[in-house]
């Protein structure tokens, strides 16, 4: 299992996206996390496709896994899908037919990822594990960056892990929310392998060297692993 970091935009300074995103890869980031809100499913709003497709110009091999934090994200699927995005993400909560959407992201090309919020158990997620490449655990509540991480978090994790194991299946398990160097130990021990983080990466300091110092911290964590 390899642990990769995932930067997330949401905390990038917009004016400069492309610049701030290339000195998070450049720390180590291999997969760029883009958050996508809609003000209704979440009380936010921020990208949509054109962002997307203007980043995959100045970034032509990134692989970009789209967190889609939206009502009716079948709509936009294949928008997304033309503008750029690798993976596409959706949550639990919003799919009413959550298979036909999974199977839409994949018919898109694309890899598909299913997201639970913290209220949202892991086995709702039970039918469709076989068939996603990531489960995506919400570990604050989504619409805004720079929140303290849920705990409780690392028992859906443990769960998701378990499964994974006894099942054998080969879901990544990924944690978007919180994740910094005084959090990303435990959430790596608990078996999270994509590690998004927006505001430990792009909140203050240097974008390159907060990236560089929270995967060495999260690989230093991958050592002392049962
Ligand atoms: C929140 C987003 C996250 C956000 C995480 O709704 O889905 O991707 O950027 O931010 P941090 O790492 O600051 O908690
Ligand atoms: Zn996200």
């Amino acid at each position: 299992m390899t642990i990769e970091l995932v930067p997330s935009i949401l905390s990038a300074n917009f004016a400069r996206l492309a610049d701030d995103a290339k000195a998070a890869l450049d720390g180590g980031g291999t997969v760029l996390h883009l958050d996508v809100m809609d003000g209704h499913f979440v009380p936010n709003i921020t990208i949509g496709p054109p962002v997307v497709a203007s980043l995959r110009k100045a970034l032509p091999d990134v692989t970009f896994d789209c967190h889609l934090m939206i009502e009716n994200p079948d709509n936009f699927i294949p928008a997304f899908a033309e503008a750029g995005a690798n993976w596409i993400s959706v949550h639990q909560e919003a799919c009413v037919h959550l298979h036909r959407t999974l199977q839409l992201i994949e018919e898109h090309g694309c890899r598909s990822g299913v997201v639970i919020n913290p209220a949202t158990p892991v086995h709702t997620l039970d039918e469709v594990l076989d068939m996603v490449h990531h489960v995506l655990v919400m570990s604050v509540n989504p619409g805004f960056g720079g929140q303290r991480f849920i705990p409780w978090s690392l028992n859906k994790i443990k769960t998701l892990a378990e499964v994974r194991e006894t099942l054998g299946m080969s879901y990544r398990i990924e944690v978007d929310g919180g994740v910094a160097v005084d959090t990303v130990g435990d959430i790596v021990r608990a078996g999270a392998e994509l590690l998004v983080a927006g505001n430990a990466v792009f909140g203050r300091g240097d974008i390159r060297e907060n990236a560089k110092k929270l995967l060495g911290a999260a690989r230093a964590a991958m050592l002392t692993r049962a």
